[in-house]
Formats: C-alpha cells, sequence, structure tokens
C-alpha cells in the first residue's frame, strides 16, 4: 500500500523539492500546501502523485479544514514535513512587532496549528512521522536575524519536547536543520552564503534522513553543523566576537 505525505511550503524552494522527490522515487502521493495556489499547481504540474490544498497556516481554521480535506482525499497522512516560513529581516532598534509577529506566525505558531489537529488522527492511525524544517540559524541568535533566529530556536525546542512526548504514541518527531539552500528565502539575501546548495540536493539529503535514518535530526552540510554546533560551545565573548567580525563595518 502506498504511503501519504503532507508538505508545509511545498509551493516553493525546499518543501518543492522534498515534494517532487517524494512523488518521483518513493510510493507515496503528497499533498503540499501554501497560500498561493498557482505556485502549489507549479509543483504538482505534470505529476499526478503530488496534489495541491492551498491554506494559510495562520489561521488555526483554515489548518483543520485543510488537514481534515487531507484525511477525506487520502485517508491518512503517514509523514508531514513543516517548512513555512516568512523572510523577515530587521536591525535591532528597528524592530517591528508587526513583523516580528508575521515571522512568529508562519514560522512557529502555524506548526502548533497543524499539529495540533493532526496529531490525533495521526496516533489514531497507528503512528506517524512529523518533521519541521528548522535552521542551523536557530542554534544561535543570530546578528540582523533576530525574528528568524529566534523563531528557529523556538520550533527547534518544541521539536524535543514532541519528541519525547510523542513517542509513545508512535508519533515519530523529528527535526530538519539546514544550512544556505537557494530558494525564494535565500534569493534577496545579498550576505555571504557559505557552502550554498540547491533546493534538490537538501531535498536529497532530507528524504534520505528522514526516511533512511532514525536520527532526530538531519542537519547538513556538516561542515556548516558542526560550525555552528561549536559556537554555541564556545565562551561567549569568544562565539560573540566571531559573530561580530561577520557584520558589516560602521561607515
Ligand atoms: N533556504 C535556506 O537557506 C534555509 C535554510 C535553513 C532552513 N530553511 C527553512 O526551510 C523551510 C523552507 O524554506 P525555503 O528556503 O524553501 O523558502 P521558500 O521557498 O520561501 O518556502 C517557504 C514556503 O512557505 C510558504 N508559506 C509562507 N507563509 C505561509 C503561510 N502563512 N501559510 C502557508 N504557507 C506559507 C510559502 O508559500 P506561500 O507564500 O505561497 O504561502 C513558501 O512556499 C523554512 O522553514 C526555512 O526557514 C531554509
Amino acid at each position: 500500500m502506498g504511503r501519504t505525505a503532507w508538505i508545509i511550503g511545498g509551493g516553493s524552494g525546499i518543501g518543492a523539492a522534498v515534494a517532487r522527490r517524494l512523488a518521483g522515487h518513493e510510493d507515496f502521493t503528497v499533498a503540499i500546501s501554501g497560500r498561493r495556489p498557482e505556485k502549489l499547481e507549479q509543483t504538482a504540474a505534470g505529476n499526478p502523485a503530488i496534489r495541491p490544498y492551498p491554506l494559510d497556516v495562520t489561521n488555526s481554521e483554515a489548518a483543520k479544514t485543510g488537514l481534515a480535506n487531507v484525511l477525506a482525499d487520502l485517508g491518512r497522512v503517514d509523514m508531514m514535513l513543516y517548512g513555512a516560513v516568512a523572510p523577515v529581516r530587521m536591525p535591532a532598534g528597528q524592530y517591528s512587532l508587526a513583523d516580528f509577529r508575521t515571522a512568529f506566525e508562519a514560522n512557529y505558531f502555524g506548526f502548533v496549528h497543524l499539529t495540533n489537529a493532526l496529531i490525533e488522527p495521526m496516533a489514531a492511525q497507528g503512528g506517524g512521522q512529523i518533521a519541521v524544517l528548522g535552521s542551523l540559524a536557530g542554534y544561535y541568535g543570530l546578528p540582523t536575524s533576530g525574528a528568524y533566529s529566534s523563531s528557529k530556536a523556538a520550533i527547534m525546542a518544541l521539536a524535543q519536547t514532541m519528541h519525547v512526548e510523542l513517542a509513545p504514541r508512535a508519533v515519530d518527531v523529528r527535526l530538519v536543520s539546514p544550512g544556505y539552500v537557494r530558494s525564494e528565502l535565500t534569493d534577496g539575501n545579498k550576505r555571504p552564503m557559505p557552502l550554498l546548495m540547491d533546493a534538490d540536493e537538501a531535498a536529497r539529503r532530507i528524504v534520505n534522513g528522514l526516511l533512511r535514518s532514525g536520527r532526530f535530526e538531519v542537519a547538513f552540510p556538516w561542515r556548516m553543523a558542526m560550525a555552528m554546533r561549536l559556537l554555541r560551545v564556545l565562551p561567549y565573548p569568544v562565539a560573540f566576537g566571531l559573530l561580530r567580525n561577520g557584520l558589516p563595518r560602521e561607515k
């Protein structure tokens, strides 16, 4: 019998590449969600195993209805990958509360809305996997990325909490922590992006990690993951010094 996946953020970037990979190389039927129907249609074009379900994750009712539609059509969700993100970047001193809220609504609370609705049916069907796209930027508070880094740190902590809590119900919660990947999110980034990779390569690593390993965290590229882990164990003055060096000099 085939499996089913539901990818949030499946209309572009990493989510779209994972949807295509699952639908092309595995026995999956893949539901994809995001706000823009035309992006979902583009991802699904020519691939009958991919089915679009437009929704806005920041609306808890829409999240419930979206899940009900997916369950009505596909019967079950064996794997959910959460990758919605709001591209918000503000320097300290110019923080906009509205933009911070937008970032947390998409990057964090959307996941809460969806998993609230999904956990019971997933446990009742005998289990499944819930994976969330964190980021290596969630390992440490990065300069100019206040909203992004802190929302990612929050969702990574939530994934750890849920992993332990839901294991007895056979709901396997996983964390995916990529470095820099080419996508709409990084398209406008003018700063250096070391070890930048294509979304297809990221998708290959994510699918392998989620389907063929039992590891809680799928982190890549390994050199970037090691560097960010090292940053966390360094004394603060050393870590802050390294981060300060990456900032543009004041004129
Ligand atoms: N690219 C990187 O370097 C990188 C690195 C580490 C982690 N990540 C993480 O990987 C995930 C995917 O990012 P990406 O790089 O593939 O960026 P992306 O191409 O911008 O994908 C983000 C997706 O989220 C959807 N989305 C945004 N707000 C939404 C909302 N309110 N409701 C439903 N869907 C929403 C967008 O579709 P709509 O606009 O149509 O809604 C879009 O398809 C994110 O969690 C990101 O933080 C990316």
